[in-house]
């Protein structure tokens, strides 16, 4: 059996060190934080992401329950257990709002905590797969109404952050079959891309598709759009059967989709979990946004998949978020700022801005990439 990541936070030396030797020697827990208060948990959670929490309800700096509340906004997938020698309804009722999942009583006899731990978990994970329909966040598309609006741009940038930060493993697939270039920004020489998988024998077999995907130096894996217009060839081949094939090698798989949405592409649409709707500053991006928002709704697609991101693609003109939102009749989920010196920079240097120096817009990519990810979506 897999071991269980837990992060235990604790003031008393004395009692940490004596859970942490008690769930190391029961093989069943790896430890990968032992700490004395809530802030440094926090941080422990952050490089981590456990897949238990124990906090203990008072502790100096930053207490269980504040702590309880800020792990599970930044880590939604740890089960936060509070630990609490305080007989008292109204903590145990603060815990529960802040993110607590259960509560153990100390002192507790040691084969018991490893019980009740046990328990909590294998409860929270089959609450969890029964919703997971609703929280599938693994195939990410990111798309838009007409070229030019940025989405290479972001959807490279997010498979970086996401790979870099949350240290994921990511797969993009350009799928642009006009414009594809995801293989440009991700430093990548042209080579066999998907135009040749999808004409070799057995083209939905993982260990065909496996041979031509690539690790990039940013740590994303690519699979190479092709290097010349090919949409026919994409079109009659069971591009969905390979999607299908590839997820399962990866935490999340970002499409690099293009900028059509007939009645082909509205079925590989409908094969992801999230779309991302980038839209450009300029009006002709916006109007045209608005178009195919009224296709999307004649389709299967439930609105509620579709992210707005808006990119400031140009300072020119002042039409700002709440126009946008207004005119689209949607609301924009994340905004990215212009910075054409550093979408140009990376562009001719053939490197993702995010592995640059640390700039707005690198945040603005962080942002929404957490926001989604970290389930901030209140935020
Ligand atoms: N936030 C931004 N600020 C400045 N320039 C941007 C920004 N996002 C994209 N661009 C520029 O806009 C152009 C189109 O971006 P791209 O990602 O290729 O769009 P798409 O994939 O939608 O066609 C590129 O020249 C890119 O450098
Ligand atoms: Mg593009």
């Amino acid at each position: 059996m897999q071991r269980l990541s837990i992060c235990i936070a604790e003031d008393s030396n004395v009692v940490r060190a004596a859970i942490q030797s008690l769930l190391t020697k029961s093989g069943y827990f790896d430890v990968v934080g032992a700490v004395p208060d809530g802030r440094a948990a926090l941080n422990s959670c952050r490089e981590t992401h456990p897949q238990l929490v124990l906090l203990d309800v008072s502790m100096p700096e930053m207490d269980g329950i504040e702590a309880a509340r800020q792990i599970s906004a930044l880590s939604p997938d740890s089960v936060i257990i509070m630990l609490s020698s305080q007989d008292d309804m109204e903590v145990i009722r603060d815990a529960l709002k802040a993110g607590a999942r259960d509560f153990i009583r100390k002192p507790i006899h040691g084969p018991d905590l490893i019980q009740k731990i046990l328990t909590i978990y294998a409860r929270e994970g089959s609450r969890r797969s029964s919703t997971s329909e609703s929280l599938r966040r693994k195939i990410l598309a990111f798309t838009s109404s007409k070229t030019g609006a940025g989405t290479t741009t972001i959807a490279i940038n997010s498979a970086v952050a996401l790979a870099r930060k949350l240290r994921k493993k990511v797969l993009v697939m350009d799928l642009d079959v006009l414009y594809a270039d995801a293989s440009h920004c991700l430093g990548r020489k042209q080579q066999p891309s998907m135009a040749e998988l999808l004409l070799s024998p057995d083209p939905q077999r993982l260990e065909n598709i496996r041979k031509f995907i690539m690790e990039t130096t940013s740590g994303v894996y690519l699979l190479p759009g092709p290097s010349t217009p090919t949409p026919d060839l994409i079109r009659y081949s069971g591009i969905e059967a390979v999607i299908r094939s590839v997820e399962a090698d990866y935490d999340f798989v970002i499409i690099d989709f293009p900028h059509m949405i007939d009645d082909f592409w509205v079925r590989i649409l409908e094969a992801t979990d999230q779309i991302f709707l980038v839209v450009g500053s300029d009006v002709p991006s916006i109007r045209s946004t608005k178009v195919y928002l009224e296709n999307l709704k004649k389709t299967k697609i439930p609105t509620r998949r579709v992210k707005i991101v808006y990119n400031h693609v140009t300072t020119d003109g002042n039409v700002d978020r709440k126009d946008v939102q207004d005119f689209i009749n949607m609301p924009v989920y994340s905004e990215i700022s212009c910075d054409r010196e550093s979408v140009t920079k990376a562009y001719l240097s053939r490197t993702p801005f995010l592995l640059k120096e640390l700039t707005q817009i690198s945040r603005d990519v962080e942002t929404l990439v957490e926001k989604v990810f970290l389930g901030r979506d209140s935020i």
